[in-house]
């Protein structure tokens, strides 16, 4: 069982292709007869072209793995993905439903995990909280705290959901 998320965003129309020498390599690479085989060029993982080709080509234009669903057994346990540059949490609800949410703060866009702050790629969590202005999401992405905001006129906390990926859970099979 493994929890798998639609692309974060629209593939562009044309995306970018790598670098026509590039390319002619990886062609030449796969190309060969078996008993010739070699390894792509190195280029293939370092090149930012082909990195973004990737991207645009097979990234977000398929259905993509993000974790095990053995990985988060329990409510409130969580896998920090990051994808595509799109921050996300994998984590399991309440009521047992899995959910890929955008860690991107509804406030103004603080990444909720981010890297570098000391945050477990995974965990159990009872609430997001946002380390910025301390913005607090239940495990369904609903702001359930927004200090100082109840001073705002019109703000109504319960319109304020984290951006959430259509996802789903089940057997992979390989063929
Ligand atoms: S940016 Fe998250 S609470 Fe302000």
């Amino acid at each position: 069982m493994t929890a798998i998320a639609e692309p974060p965003l629209p593939a562009a129309k044309l995306g970018p292709t790598p670098s026509d020498p590039l390319r002619a390599s990886i062609l030449e690479a796969a190309s060969k007869p078996r008993e010739q085989s070699t390894t792509i060029p190195a280029a293939a993982y370092t090149d930012p072209g082909f990195h973004e080709f990737e991207n645009q080509e097979i990234f977000r234009k398929e259905w993509i793995s993000l974790c095990h669903v053995s990985q988060i057994p329990n409510p409130g346990d969580f896998v920090r993905v990051d994808l595509c540059g799109e921050p996300m949490l994998v984590v399991r609800s309440k009521d047992m439903s899995i959910k890929v949410l955008s860690r991107t703060c509804r406030h103004r866009g603080m990444d909720l995990m981010p890297s570098g702050f000391g945050h477990p790629d995974e965990g159990n969590k009872r609430v997001i909280l946002c380390p910025y202005h301390l913005w607090s999401y239940d495990l369904d992405g609903k702001l359930v705290g927004a200090p100082e905001m109840h001073k705002a006129d019109g703000f109504d906390r319960s319109e304020v959901c984290l951006h959430r990926f259509r996802s789903e859970s089940g057997k992979v099979s390989s063929s």
